[in-house]
């Protein structure tokens, strides 16, 4: 048996500099929502795996084939978690934030797990941040909640996200949508499995990306076509108010996704740079989630952003890293005396925010600098301890490769100078 281990399929370990860019889109993705009011929150990496059979819905691939779920040694069934809406919500419900300002906005980032098939761009375990808003039905905060994850990509630069919008309906019409979907795909020549998924989750059918169900279900009747009049009315209202904040959309009626929750406004941010896996981030009302998991009736909007497709799509379109993780300042000391100096020099200028590092280990002069070349810092200070007998230090420009002498009573508002 092999005696090394490595990361389990589907999962992948975050070095720098890509760690810290996720960090950076992390912040990013959350900065809109701070902005906004959301308050953050953080919930348990597991719960019990029946908010999930309830809340999520145990006909969606996400329940029936995807959770890591387990029994505790105390034999309670816990799933970790493989979307945040519903442990969100348990905890609204719980903690009885809903008695209080309404609507409750929070936003959240973490990490995820689905027992997926591994591909570019699909894990086992991923990175979400997300938004909630709950405890309010009103058109004018699902356009809020839709324009603030156009922020969001805005802001990183990206500029090739597209919005995908559509409208699932709610308990008064979607059944009858339903039926009348039902007794189409009745009539279809389908596969056993598609046949038994028509049968358990119909709507999903129409989203099956292979040729041979596409062409058949391409005259399907769709939902939008079957609104009753209060969420036609919202549609309406929704599609006003992103108009207003000058959001643009694509109306794509066969839009469903692979949470049950779902009830009207439901949207979708893809990116053409990703192949198979475009969806960057998703979400939607979600009016009777409260009720499904022993809640109070609490309508509720959001979405989650995935990290690492945003990631990816920064790089498909040729985005830098928005952070390296570099330090500015990286200390070169050549003996003794010079070391003991440098590393208060170093210290001090940590103290006054300025990242800093040290070439530990009592390297050579050659070896240090090539530590401070591969350091990334734009500024090496370079003190032996003939220099320090002198009073004075090399600042070394790591670009440009120009070094001069500078005093070290200098030296700290030197560097600073050149920082800024
Ligand atoms: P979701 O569409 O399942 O929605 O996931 C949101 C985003 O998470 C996806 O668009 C994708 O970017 C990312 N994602 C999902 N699965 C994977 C995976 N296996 N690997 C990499 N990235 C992935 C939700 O999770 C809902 N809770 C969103 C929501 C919030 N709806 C209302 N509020």
């Amino acid at each position: 048996m092999s005696s090394t281990f490595s990361a389990p399929k589907g999962t992948f370990d975050l070095l720098s500099p890509e760690s810290e860019a996720y960090l950076a889109i992390r912040e990013a993705l959350a900065a809109p929502l701070r902005r906004a009011g959301y308050r953050y929150i953080e919930t348990p990496t597991f719960e019990q795996t029946a908010l999930f059979e309830r809340g999520v819905g145990e006909s969606t691939d996400v329940v029936s084939k995807e959770m890591y779920s387990f029994t505790t040694r105390g034999g309670d069934n816990l799933t970790l978690k493989p979307e945040g809406t519903a442990g969100v919500v348990r905890a609204v419900i719980q903690h009885r934030l809903h008695t209080g300002q309404l609507p409750v906005k929070l936003w959240y980032s973490g990490t995820y797990y689905r027992y997926e098939r591994p591909q570019a761009g699909r894990y086992r375990h991923f990175s979400q941040v997300g938004a909630e808003a709950i405890g309010v039905d009103d058109p004018a905060l699902d356009a809020e909640v839709i324009a603030l994850g156009v922020t969001a990509y805005r802001d990183l630069g990206l500029s090739q996200v597209r919005l995908l919008l559509n409208s699932l309906g709610d308990k008064t019409c979607r059944p009858i949508y339903r039926a009348a979907l039902v007794k189409f795909l009745a009539k279809l020549d389908l596969d056993a499995e598609t046949r038994r998924r028509a049968d358990i989750n119909p709507l999903r059918v129409l989203d099956d990306k292979r040729p041979e169900v596409a062409k058949q279900v391409a005259d399907a009747p769709v939902i939008v076509d079957s609104l009753c009049d209060e969420c036609r009315a919202h549609y309406d209202a929704v599609r006003g108010f992103l108009a207003d904040l000058g959001v643009s959309w694509e109306e794509t009626p066969r839009l469903v996704r692979g949470l049950d929750y779902y009830t009207r406004t439901t949207f979708e941010f893809v990116h053409d740079g990703l192949g198979a896996q475009s969806a960057v981030g998703g979400g939607g009302r979600y009016d009777g989630l409260s009720e499904d998991i022993g809640g109070p009736e609490l309508p509720g909007i959001g979405w989650a952003l995935g990290v690492d497709r945003t990631m990816l799509a920064m790089k498909a379109e040729g985005i830098g890293s928005p952070a390296t993780g570099a330090c500015d300042v990286f200390g070169v000391p050549l003996g003794t005396a010079a070391k003991r100096r440098l590393v208060t020099v170093i210290s001090e200028l940590r103290e006054r925010g300025i990242s800093a590092d040290l070439a530990y280990g009592d390297r050579g002069l050659k070896g240090a600098m090539k530590a401070a070349d591969r350091s990334g810092a734009k500024l090496a200070i370079v003190l032996g301890d003939r220099d320090l007998e002198a009073g004075s230090a090399q600042l070394k420009d790591l670009a440009s490769g120009e070094q001069a002498a500078v005093s070290l009573d200098e030296l700290i508002t030197t560097v600073e100078g050149r920082l800024r």
